[in-house]
């Protein structure tokens, strides 16, 4: 049986920045929980929080922020550009670092490919009358990531990157002339039903990081009651949680868990050693089942689509 520790571990970004491996995820954390559950992983040693301006909880999450007391240069921020902002990257950050009541996030990602109507109603996913986003056709995402340079340029953010992008995306991105700067990561859904291999391979030849949300597969998904990491949480004396994170530990990725409930916010923190044999069985998980939990219909775009 192995012990399991808090992990402390960083990672090093292409562009000299670190980024602590467990950040607290806020994705559908709404606004009146997020304040006590920001507080109560502080408090339990977290020093890493991910959200965006589409989740709407930038503000408590800047309260939680200040008020834990907190000296700034020891905590990681992430926020995201929504897709209504991508011709004004420098704008939404300021609005953005205006809620968090913050001079800089660590962190700014493009939070999808795909751009919304910025006049379209209702305003944070405009729709068409048919029901269907209202997405504008011919923007590219490759001139939002080039604005975000500036945001950089700025001092607004220490690095930028990139979220729910394939690898036919990425390579849009990195041939482009305009991207001066790499991504210092994509932010993408992954855990044993999604372990996006491919996608990881393509990063770690490009020096972006690949970071996970959804790391449980987000709110009520199976994937705690999957038997085969059940039975490894059982040889190991630790929870299946406990055993995803450790594997995701072994490959260097950053996860984002998210949680409301104290104890499960301390047990997140923790991973174990996992031996090679239990690694190459959570590996095989996705050859039996694999499932994204978090397909938006962004039709006519396929932001996972590839050649
Ligand atoms: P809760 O907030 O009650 O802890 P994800 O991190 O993939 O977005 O998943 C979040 C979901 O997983 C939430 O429903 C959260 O519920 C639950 N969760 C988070 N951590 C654990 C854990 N250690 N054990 C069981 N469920 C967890």
């Amino acid at each position: 049986m192995a012990t399991a520790v808090i992990t402390t571990k960083t990672v090093d970004f292409n562009d000299g920045n670190k980024i602590p491996s467990v950040g607290l995820g806020t994705w559908k954390a709404k606004e009146e929980e997020v304040y006590t559950s920001v507080t109560h992983a502080l408090q339990a040693g977290y020093r890493h929080i991910d959200t965006a301006a589409a989740y709407g909880n930038e503000e408590p999450i800047g309260k939680a922020i200040k008020d834990s007391g907190i000296p700034r240069e020891q905590l990681f921020i992430t926020t995201k550009l929504w897709s209504n902002a991508h011709h004004d990257p420098v704008g939404a950050i300021t609005e953005s670092l205006d809620k968090l009541g913050l001079d800089y996030v660590d962190l700014y990602l493009l939070h999808w490919p795909v751009f919304l109507n910025p006049k379209g109603s209702p305003s944070r996913v405009p729709l068409l009358p048919n029901g269907k986003r209202d997405i504008v056709m011919d923007w590219s995402f490759v001139k939002t990531y080039e604005l975000m340079h500036e945001c950089v340029e700025k001092g607004l953010a220490k690095s930028i990157g990139v979220s729910n992008f394939s690898v036919k995306n990425l390579k849009v991105l990195m041939n482009a002339t305009e991207t001066k700067i790499t991504p210092a990561v994509n932010q993408v859904e992954l855990h044993p039903h999604l372990p996006q291999f491919q996608l990881g391979e393509y990063c770690a030849q490009h020096d972006i990081h690949l970071q996970a949300y959804s790391p449980l597969g987000s709110v009520g998904s199976p994937i705690l009651k999957d038997e085969v990491l059940m039975a490894i949480g059982e040889k190991h004396g630790v929870s299946p949680a406990t055993i995803v994170f450790s594997w995701m530990n072994s490959r260097d990725i950053v996860y984002l868990p998210k949680s409301l409930n104290r104890d499960r916010l301390r047990q997140n923190l923790l991973v174990v050693e996992l031996d090679d044999e239990d690694i190459e069985t959570i590996n095989n998980i996705h050859k039996t089942f694999s499932k994204r939990y978090n397909d938006q219909d962004w039709s006519p775009m396929k932001p996972f689509e590839e050649d």
